[in-house]
């Protein structure tokens, strides 16, 4: 797969843009779309640009009985002088062949995965909304495609990568979202393919997530498969906690993702001082913080969730109410630090920007 490689077939029947006030998260999809094949002793070959379509695939296929899949997530957005940035997008290609390894399925070149993204978000780039809090996320995904129902890896594969314009992942926009720590289900161990960016990790958390939905929280709280008392990610986030003016976030233990805005997160609070750990914490911890009025704030990370406040926690029966249900200040001042590199308007001292 080279650069000079990739055909672009234009569509000739353009979509209507969505109300840009109305985007939500997932649910419009660009003009085109990026497609590339593996085949077993040829490699990855044809890459393409061409109209947004359904793809055809084998019943047999797979990505449909064992799930060998993986996915990214990341983000376009404009600038007010119209220029476009995208965000670290080389570290998502690097946990995209992280991922690959994990599931057994042949690497992507990243250099070249990056230019194909580049001139497709090019071919797109009039669906790149620039009201506050939207941008443009990128879903790039591998599937298995071989038809045969013997539980080994695939011997073909197809990469693709899809657009979405997007508001914010949360109904609650910026305002705090209540989350469910869960007692019974667990989503992953370490060993398994928790670190790994792969649908079977999100099918897992469905159950889970449907509880606490029903009790009205938005979310899941995921604890350590193993003891059931180490605190590990939100269903679409990395999770951090302020507690007696450190921030604190579960270290990376081999059943966590390895989030971008997570670790841009890190960077951030140690460019600002701000006293930063990554630690095992149990909810435990959590609790007892809570009780002694040290517990000061909480908040999510993630591509599509960004930065997202945490008003309240259910542990058993315990409503854990942090900050008075309000965001907290240092939240706020990173929620408004990463979204202004962004979209261009704080300068990008970290080099996380690339500008088309
Ligand atoms: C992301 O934040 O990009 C994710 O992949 C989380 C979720 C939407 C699955």
């Amino acid at each position: 797969m080279t650069m000079t490689e990739i055909k672009i077939e234009l569509t000739t029947n353009k979509k209507d843009k969505p109300d840009i006030n109305n985007l939500g998260f997932g649910r419009f999809f660009t003009d085109h779309m990026f497609v590339v094949d593996y085949t077993e002793g040829k490699g990855w070959h044809e890459p393409r640009i061409i109209p947004y379509q359904p793809i055809s695939l084998d019943p047999a296929s797979k990505v449909f009985h064992y799930a060998q899949t993986v996915f990214e997530g990341l983000k376009a957005y404009l600038t007010v002088d119209n220029k476009v940035l995208l965000f670290r997008p080389e570290s998502n290609f690097k946990r995209l062949n992280a991922s690959n390894e994990r599931l057994c399925i042949p690497v992507i070149d990243e250099e070249l995965a990056l230019e194909a993204l580049k001139q497709l978000v090019e071919v797109d780039r009039e669906w790149i909304p620039n009201a506050p809090g939207t941008s443009l996320y990128i879903r790039p995904f591998i599937i298995a495609t071989e038809p045969c129902l013997g539980v080994a890896s695939s011997q073909n594969f197809q990469f693709i990568i899809i657009l979405s314009p997007v508001g914010s992942y949360y109904k609650e926009g910026i305002k705090p979202v209540k989350i469910l720590v869960e007692q019974q289900y667990v989503r992953a161990v370490a060993g398994g393919t928790g670190e790994a960016k792969t649908g079977g990790n999100y099918a897992s958390s469905l159950k889970g997530q449907e509880l606490a939905n029903k009790d009205g929280y938005s979310q899941t709280l995921w604890l350590d498969g193993r003891e059931k008392q180490y605190i590990e990610e939100v269903g679409s986030m990395n999770i951090f906690f302020k507690i007696n003016g450190t921030v604190v976030t579960p270290a990376l233990n081999g059943s966590i993702l390895h989030g971008i805005t997570r670790d841009s997160m890190i960077q951030l609070l140690k460019a600002k001082n701000i006293p930063v750990e990554e630690r095992q914490i149990s909810i435990h911890d959590i609790t007892e913080a809570y009780h002694n009025g040290t517990l000061e704030e909480a908040f999510g990370t993630g591509t599509a969730a960004v930065i997202s406040p945490i008003g309240e926690l259910k542990w058993l029966d315990e409503r854990i109410i942090i900050n008075n249900g309000e965001i907290g200040e240092v939240t706020q001042m990173l929620y408004d630090t990463l979204t202004g590199i962004q979209n261009g308007s704080i300068p990008d001292q970290f080099n996380w920007t690339i500008k088309l």
